[in-house]
């Protein structure tokens, strides 16, 4: 991959500033920081607490723990299981996850990936205040993993392999629960995605066709009040709203928000924090990778991107926004059109959000 090479290295501590600090270790033990390789001209610099610097050590590590099975009650399921990198580390397709026991939970699989720019909240509702403590939580959850976290630390207490690589990455003799969350979270936050044809086109190195391009505009532009006026040859005249929440160049807003999905009795972020005004909000996720991560939604009720678009152009039905008092998605549901050469531009340019490095790189694949 040629292009690759016009990729600038970034070097993590060049972007240190106050509370996001991307430092060198003072610790001796620990070699090279790891560097991200994504251009600075397509996303934003690296965003790493200054108490968990990315290290070659412990990004690895981090990698070797998502991908083993020891850390689930029967040893047959990894982390990888349900966030498959071929998926944008989703869930192979299924609406909902099985966990080890057969049971499923009732929530969409989430991709992995930029995962350092998002809100300081973790799950759809955004429960886990940080992805170090985030990442202990599947492990302990009946229907997913169902193992104890003081199981896993006496088997990766018991394995030479993980005790040296702690040693390396941490400088500790015994591991405990704040390194295994370190690690994890090393590793989830070294996933970065900035390598796909929307990301090639900002940089010059591909152009988009003429239906992307429309779809792009469509993707960015308010929707019309007045259908009247629709002019079919000019896509700016109707566009579908979609930038207002998933714009920028992370293609997600730092926000729990609804979007009118009808009421499916799960609260979202009102559940987490008890909150009336959160009712029926969900963490907004970003549309990069979009075509590799179905089914969609926090239940994946859509199979298909087709159907979300459709969701989008339906009237407001007996909605949970309803409850929690979201006009705004009323007004914009109930104004948006698109003709069918429309819905399809707007489907061929969410398309080129997909990144193929992202999918095989293999400092993101399995170790074993
Ligand atoms: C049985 C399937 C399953 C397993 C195993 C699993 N996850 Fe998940 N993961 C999910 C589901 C489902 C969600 C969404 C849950 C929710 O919102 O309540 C999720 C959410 C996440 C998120 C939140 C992403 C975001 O944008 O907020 C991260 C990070 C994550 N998982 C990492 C992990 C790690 C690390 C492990 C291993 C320790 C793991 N998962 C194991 C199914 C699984
Ligand atoms: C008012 C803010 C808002 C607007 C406008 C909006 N979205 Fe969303 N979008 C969300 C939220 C919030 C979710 C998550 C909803 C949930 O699962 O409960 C979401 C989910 C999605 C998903 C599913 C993502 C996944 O990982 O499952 C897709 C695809 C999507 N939106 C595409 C679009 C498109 C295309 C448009 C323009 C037609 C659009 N959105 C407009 C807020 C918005």
């Amino acid at each position: 991959m040629k292009k690759f090479l016009l990729f600038i290295s970034i070097v993590a501590s060049l972007y240190a500033c106050k509370d996001v600090v991307n430092e060198i270790p003072d610790t001796p033990f620990s070699s090279a920081p790891y560097s991200f390789t994504y251009s600075d001209a397509v996303l934003p610099p690296p965003r790493i607490a200054s108490d968990n610097p990315l290290t070659n050590e412990g990004v690895q590590l981090g990698r070797m723990l998502f991908y083993d099975p020891i850390l689930s009650g029967d040893s047959t399921q990894s982390c990888a299981s349900c966030h498959n990198q071929k998926n944008a580390f989703t869930d192979n397709g299924k609406p909902f996850s099985e966990g080890i026991n057969g049971t499923f939970g009732t929530r969409n699989s989430m991709p992995i990936f930029n995962l350092m720019w998002h809100l300081d909240g973790f799950f759809w509702d955004g429960r886990a205040d940080i992805l170090r403590h985030q990442a202990l939580v599947p492990i302990e959850d009946p229907i997913e993993m169902d193992e104890t976290i003081g199981n896993v630390l006496a088997k990766v207490n018991s394995s030479a392999n993980y005790k040296d690589q702690f040693k390396k990455a941490f400088n500790v003799e015994e591991i405990d629960e704040e390194q295994l969350g370190k690690a994890f979270e090393q590793f989830m936050l070294s996933i970065v995605s900035g390598n796909s044809k929307f990301d090639k086109v900002q940089l010059g190195l591909a152009s988009f066709t003429d239906q992307e391009k429309v779809g792009q505009i469509i993707f960015n532009s308010e929707a019309v009040t007045l259908q009247d006026e629709i002019d079919s040859q000019n896509p700016i005249n109707y566009g579908a709203d979609c930038f207002h929440c998933h714009g920028n160049s992370l293609f997600m807003r730092r926000e729990y928000l609804s979007n009118g999905l009808s009421d499916n009795g799960d609260k979202g972020r009102g559940g987490a924090t008890g909150i009336a005004d959160d009712d029926c909000k969900f963490k907004t996720p970003s549309l990069r990778n979009i075509e590799k991560t179905a089914p969609y939604m926090h239940d994946g009720r859509f199979n298909t991107l087709e159907e979300v678009i459709q969701f989008y152009l339906s009237p407001m039905d007996n909605s949970c926004a309803d409850l929690a008092n979201s006009p705004n998605m009323h007004a914009l549901k109930d104004s948006i059109y698109l003709s069918e050469s429309n819905k399809e531009a707007l489907v061929s340019f969410l398309k080129t959000l997909t990144d193929e490095t992202l999918l095989t790189d293999e400092r993101y694949s399995n170790p074993f």
